[in-house]
């Protein structure tokens, strides 16, 4: 039997603190950088992981980063979550705007998640201003390019640290 309370989890085997924070990137992601500069910005996929992992160092977090383009492999990572994360930040790309499974798989997830955008998706065309994410996210992130990222990274720790 699996109990979880945000950052405590106990298990048949006992209880650890987890200070794992998973980040997830959804399809078209991996052409950061590529894929229509104008919006997304020149930095690489590669470049915002650097930057997630040094300030992880700096606030002493440890990060699981992954990137797909299949929505089964994003519902797998946050399943395993459930037992190694204390947190989720995750931009779903277009399935933010389709995944109701995504949104289920986060609703078995119970410590926090962050769901962040590099675009300002409300000044984007109108299928973009719905998500499904967002009936599930502490909060969201939209529109501070891939500054977002180390914000989000920024605010979870925080959450991790506050008295609740
Ligand atoms: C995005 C916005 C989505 O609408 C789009 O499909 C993406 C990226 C963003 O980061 O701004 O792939 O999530």
């Amino acid at each position: 039997m699996l109990i979880f309370t945000p950052f405590c989890i106990s298990t048949n085997s006992g209880t650890h603190m987890s200070r794992t924070i998973l980040i997830l990137n959804g399809p078209n992601l991996n052409l950061l950088g590529m894929r229509q500069p104008e919006i997304y910005g020149h930095e690489t996929l590669a470049d915002v992981e650097a930057s997630c992992r040094a300030l992880g160092k700096e606030l002493d977090v440890g990060l699981e980063f992954h990137q797909s383009n299949r929505e089964y492999e994003i519902i797998d990572w946050i399943h395993a979550a459930r037992e190694t994360a204390a947190g989720i930040i995750i931009n779903p790309g277009a399935f933010t705007h389709t995944s109701v499974a995504i949104l289920d798989a986060l609703n078995t997830f119970e410590a926090p998640v962050i769901e962040v955008h590099i675009s300002n998706v409300y000044k984007r065309e109108e299928f973009r201003h719905h998500s499904f994410i967002s009936k599930r996210a502490d909060a969201v992130m939209a529109g501070f390019g891939v500054h977002g990222y180390v914000l989000a990274l920024r605010h979870m720790a925080r959450l991790l640290t506050a008295p609740r």
